[in-house]
Protein backbone atom coordinates (compact mmCIF):
# COMPACT_ATOMS: atom_id res chain seq x y z
CA UNK A 1 0.00 0.00 0.00
CA UNK A 2 2.09 3.59 -0.55
CA UNK A 3 1.71 6.47 1.66
CA UNK A 4 -1.02 7.70 0.15
CA UNK A 5 -3.84 5.55 0.84
CA UNK A 6 -3.56 5.33 4.35
CA UNK A 7 -3.48 7.45 7.24
CA UNK A 8 -2.79 6.83 10.81
CA UNK A 9 -5.36 6.19 13.26
CA UNK A 10 -3.70 5.08 16.26
CA UNK A 11 0.38 5.03 16.86
CA UNK A 12 1.61 2.15 18.54
CA UNK A 13 2.45 4.44 21.74
CA UNK A 14 -1.18 5.51 21.95
CA UNK A 15 -2.49 1.76 21.95
CA UNK A 16 -0.13 0.62 24.01
CA UNK A 17 -0.97 3.10 26.93
CA UNK A 18 -4.50 2.27 26.13
CA UNK A 19 -3.92 -1.19 26.90
CA UNK A 20 -2.30 -0.59 29.47
CA UNK A 21 -4.95 1.51 30.99
CA UNK A 22 -7.60 -1.81 30.28
CA UNK A 23 -5.07 -4.41 31.77
CA UNK A 24 -5.38 -1.85 35.20
CA UNK A 25 -9.45 -1.96 34.81
CA UNK A 26 -9.45 -5.62 34.29
CA UNK A 27 -7.08 -6.33 36.80
CA UNK A 28 -9.15 -4.17 39.26
CA UNK A 29 -12.58 -5.46 38.50
CA UNK A 30 -11.15 -9.20 39.08
CA UNK A 31 -9.08 -8.80 41.72
CA UNK A 32 -8.49 -12.04 43.30
CA UNK A 33 -10.74 -14.34 41.02
CA UNK A 34 -8.96 -16.46 37.76
CA UNK A 35 -9.74 -15.15 34.19
CA UNK A 36 -10.65 -17.48 30.97
CA UNK A 37 -9.55 -15.24 28.32
CA UNK A 38 -11.22 -16.23 24.92
CA UNK A 39 -9.99 -14.56 21.68
CA UNK A 40 -11.84 -14.60 18.36
CA UNK A 41 -9.07 -15.21 15.52
CA UNK A 42 -7.60 -13.99 13.78
CA UNK A 43 -8.04 -10.52 14.23
CA UNK A 44 -7.71 -10.68 18.17
CA UNK A 45 -4.58 -12.38 18.63
CA UNK A 46 -2.05 -9.32 18.52
CA UNK A 47 -4.50 -7.32 21.07
CA UNK A 48 -4.63 -10.18 22.91
CA UNK A 49 -1.08 -10.77 23.48
CA UNK A 50 -0.72 -6.99 24.40
CA UNK A 51 -3.48 -7.39 26.79
CA UNK A 52 -3.14 -10.17 28.85
CA UNK A 53 0.55 -9.42 29.75
CA UNK A 54 -1.36 -6.36 31.37
CA UNK A 55 -3.39 -8.25 33.10
CA UNK A 56 -2.14 -9.10 37.16
CA UNK A 57 -4.51 -11.62 37.63
CA UNK A 58 -3.96 -14.99 36.24
CA UNK A 59 -5.51 -16.27 33.06
CA UNK A 60 -6.05 -18.93 31.15
CA UNK A 61 -6.83 -18.40 27.39
CA UNK A 62 -8.41 -20.32 24.76
CA UNK A 63 -9.13 -19.03 20.96
CA UNK A 64 -12.55 -19.42 19.17
CA UNK A 65 -12.63 -18.67 15.17
CA UNK A 66 -16.03 -17.51 13.67
CA UNK A 67 -16.53 -17.04 9.85
CA UNK A 68 -19.37 -14.50 8.48
CA UNK A 69 -20.49 -14.70 4.82
CA UNK A 70 -21.20 -11.66 2.66
CA UNK A 71 -19.89 -9.48 0.56
CA UNK A 72 -15.99 -8.52 1.44
CA UNK A 73 -16.71 -5.77 4.03
CA UNK A 74 -20.48 -6.45 4.56
CA UNK A 75 -21.26 -8.73 7.10
CA UNK A 76 -24.34 -10.48 5.91
CA UNK A 77 -25.63 -11.71 9.35
CA UNK A 78 -24.84 -15.39 8.99
CA UNK A 79 -21.90 -16.50 11.52
CA UNK A 80 -20.74 -20.05 11.65
CA UNK A 81 -18.45 -21.13 13.91
CA UNK A 82 -15.62 -22.57 12.18
CA UNK A 83 -13.37 -23.84 15.85
CA UNK A 84 -14.83 -24.29 18.99
CA UNK A 85 -12.93 -23.20 22.43
CA UNK A 86 -11.39 -26.36 24.08
CA UNK A 87 -12.05 -25.22 27.58
CA UNK A 88 -13.94 -25.97 30.00
CA UNK A 89 -16.16 -22.58 30.91
CA UNK A 90 -18.90 -23.68 33.20
CA UNK A 91 -18.95 -21.59 36.54
CA UNK A 92 -15.78 -19.43 35.10
CA UNK A 93 -15.56 -15.84 34.69
CA UNK A 94 -15.44 -15.10 31.22
CA UNK A 95 -13.60 -12.64 28.60
CA UNK A 96 -14.12 -12.69 25.44
CA UNK A 97 -11.61 -10.56 23.69
CA UNK A 98 -11.77 -9.10 20.16
CA UNK A 99 -10.44 -6.85 17.72
CA UNK A 100 -13.60 -4.89 16.48
CA UNK A 101 -17.50 -4.54 16.75
CA UNK A 102 -19.15 -3.47 13.99
CA UNK A 103 -22.24 -5.21 13.39
CA UNK A 104 -22.24 -6.39 16.63
CA UNK A 105 -23.58 -9.92 14.83
CA UNK A 106 -20.60 -11.61 15.46
CA UNK A 107 -20.08 -10.95 18.92
CA UNK A 108 -24.05 -11.42 19.72
CA UNK A 109 -23.71 -14.87 17.89
CA UNK A 110 -20.47 -16.00 20.19
CA UNK A 111 -22.10 -14.53 23.58
CA UNK A 112 -25.18 -17.00 22.68
CA UNK A 113 -23.42 -19.84 21.62
CA UNK A 114 -20.63 -19.54 24.96
CA UNK A 115 -23.43 -18.94 27.78
CA UNK A 116 -24.94 -21.91 26.44
CA UNK A 117 -22.41 -23.92 28.47
CA UNK A 118 -23.18 -21.58 31.76
CA UNK A 119 -20.23 -19.83 32.58
CA UNK A 120 -20.13 -18.10 36.04
CA UNK A 121 -19.80 -14.31 34.85
CA UNK A 122 -19.08 -13.35 30.43
CA UNK A 123 -17.66 -9.75 29.67
CA UNK A 124 -16.19 -8.57 26.67
CA UNK A 125 -13.14 -6.68 25.71
CA UNK A 126 -12.88 -5.03 22.59
CA UNK A 127 -9.92 -2.95 20.85
CA UNK A 128 -12.21 -0.86 18.34
CA UNK A 129 -15.93 -0.22 18.90
CA UNK A 130 -17.85 0.69 15.57
CA UNK A 131 -20.74 2.01 17.14
CA UNK A 132 -22.17 4.08 14.71
CA UNK A 133 -22.67 0.03 12.21
CA UNK A 134 -24.88 -1.44 14.25
CA UNK A 135 -27.26 -3.89 13.18
CA UNK A 136 -28.10 -5.25 16.62
CA UNK A 137 -28.02 -3.49 20.12
CA UNK A 138 -24.88 -4.74 21.58
CA UNK A 139 -22.51 -3.08 24.37
CA UNK A 140 -18.73 -4.25 25.31
CA UNK A 141 -18.30 -4.20 28.84
CA UNK A 142 -14.17 -2.36 27.76
CA UNK A 143 -13.44 -0.67 24.75
CA UNK A 144 -9.82 0.42 23.66
CA UNK A 145 -11.02 3.33 20.98
CA UNK A 146 -14.49 3.75 19.54
CA UNK A 147 -14.37 5.19 15.78
CA UNK A 148 -16.06 6.45 12.71
CA UNK A 149 -16.48 4.41 9.35
CA UNK A 150 -14.39 3.82 7.55
CA UNK A 151 -11.36 0.65 6.98
CA UNK A 152 -8.83 0.52 9.82
CA UNK A 153 -6.23 -2.35 9.02
CA UNK A 154 -3.07 -2.85 10.73
CA UNK A 155 -2.52 -4.69 15.08
CA UNK A 156 -4.13 -7.75 13.50
CA UNK A 157 -6.79 -6.07 11.76
CA UNK A 158 -6.59 -7.04 7.66
CA UNK A 159 -7.83 -6.20 4.64
CA UNK A 160 -8.21 -9.30 2.22
CA UNK A 161 -5.67 -10.73 5.01
CA UNK A 162 -3.03 -8.09 4.36
CA UNK A 163 -1.31 -5.57 6.32
CA UNK A 164 -2.38 -7.47 9.93
CA UNK A 165 1.22 -7.16 11.03
CA UNK A 166 1.22 -3.41 10.84
CA UNK A 167 2.02 -2.41 14.55
CA UNK A 168 0.04 1.13 14.27
CA UNK A 169 -3.70 1.16 13.15
CA UNK A 170 -4.77 3.11 9.93
CA UNK A 171 -7.60 4.17 8.16
CA UNK A 172 -7.65 3.47 4.45
CA UNK A 173 -8.26 6.16 2.20
CA UNK A 174 -11.23 5.29 0.30
C1 LIG B 1 -14.04 -9.15 11.76
C2 LIG B 1 -13.65 -8.80 13.19
C3 LIG B 1 -14.80 -9.27 13.99
C4 LIG B 1 -15.98 -9.09 13.07
C5 LIG B 1 -16.73 -7.86 13.48
O1 LIG B 1 -13.72 -10.46 11.55
O2 LIG B 1 -12.45 -9.44 13.55
O3 LIG B 1 -14.69 -10.65 14.33
O4 LIG B 1 -15.46 -8.94 11.74
O5 LIG B 1 -17.83 -7.65 12.65
P1 LIG B 1 -19.35 -7.65 13.12
O6 LIG B 1 -19.47 -6.87 14.41
O7 LIG B 1 -20.01 -6.93 11.96
O8 LIG B 1 -19.80 -9.06 13.24
P2 LIG B 1 -13.43 -11.12 10.13
O9 LIG B 1 -14.63 -11.90 9.70
O10 LIG B 1 -12.93 -10.07 9.19
O11 LIG B 1 -12.29 -12.18 10.47
P3 LIG B 1 -10.79 -11.99 11.03
O12 LIG B 1 -10.89 -11.73 12.51
O13 LIG B 1 -10.16 -13.31 10.72
O14 LIG B 1 -10.14 -10.84 10.29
Amino acid sequence: MDEMSRKILFPRAAIQKRVQELGGQISGDYAGRELVVIGILKGAFIFMADLIREISIPCNIDFVRVASYGASSENSGKVVMTKDIETSIKGRDILIVEDIVDTGLTLQYLVGWLKERNPHSLKICVFLDKRKRRKVSFEADYVGFTIDDGFVVGYGLDFNEQYRFFPDVYVIKQ
